[in-house]
């Protein structure tokens, strides 16, 4: 069998990660969280008080990283410099602050470089925001995952609460409608989707449809 690269994009809370995981279990691929990577550099970035905005400070941190991703039967775990950072990185201070890293162009050169490293091979489903524009322009199943506003916010505040972190539903909404501004409208790598990427709207779906819709798409493909 073929080893497959599926690309998975996608904005905030469409579901990418759930569903990134599920399916390359099922397929036997690698999972690999792009987005993990860019909030494991901004977690040591306010671990480290760096002006946030200062890229070659950014730059020079990113570089002298030992960043580790894992997937196993319990999720993906994040390692940085061997400093477990699995929970560390999901907090609202991480994620508020995300996308100010993830719009400095050489910070993500050091990441995608990575990135396309663990992709080498193939055998690998790997979410995130540019995978299919710019990180594996070739690969063989691209998919576009959105939802509506008001679901992708519903979700994020369910997962949220389980991880006893009480967020205000309506401020959720515009925080995540102002991440995905940011993530759409910045220089380097902008949130859209692959020319051939096929779009899945997952509002109304459950979890396991969107799977299934993936798999028979990499079906096609081996
Ligand atoms: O996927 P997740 O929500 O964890 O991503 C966090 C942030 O990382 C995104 O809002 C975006 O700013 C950035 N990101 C990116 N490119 C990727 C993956 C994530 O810019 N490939």
């Amino acid at each position: 069998m073929k080893r497959l690269s599926v690309a998975i994009d996608g904005p905030a809370g469409a579901g990418k990660s759930t569903v990134a995981r599920q399916v390359a279990k099922r397929l036997g691929l690698t999972y690999v969280d792009t987005g993990a990577m860019y909030r494991a550099i901004t977690w040591k970035a306010l671990r480290h008080r760096l002006d946030l905005t200062d890229e070659s400070g950014v730059i020079h941190l990113a570089r002298h990283t030992d960043l580790r991703l894992s997937t196993d039967q319990k999720g993906v775990g994040v390692w940085v410099d061997g400093e477990d950072v699995t929970e560390a990185i999901r907090t609202p201070e991480v994620t508020s602050n995300v996308s100010v890293i993830a719009g400095q162009g050489m910070v993500r050169e050091v990441l995608v470089e990575k990135q396309r490293e663990m992709a080498e091979q193939g055998g690998v489903v790997m979410d995130g925001r540019d995978i299919g524009t710019h990180v594996l322009p070739d690969a063989d199943v691209k998919v576009f995952l959105t939802a509506s506003i008001d679901e992708r916010a519903q979700r994020r505040y369910q997962e949220l609460m389980r991880r006893g972190y009480p967020v205000d539903l309506d401020r959720l909404k515009e925080e995540i409608s102002q991440r995905d501004e940011k993530d759409k409208s910045r220089e380097h790598s902008p949130l859209r989707p692959a020319k051939d990427a096929i779009h899945v709207d997952t509002t109304g779906l459950t979890i396991e449809e969107v799977i299934q819709a993936i798999l028979d798409l990499c079906r096609t493909k081996v």
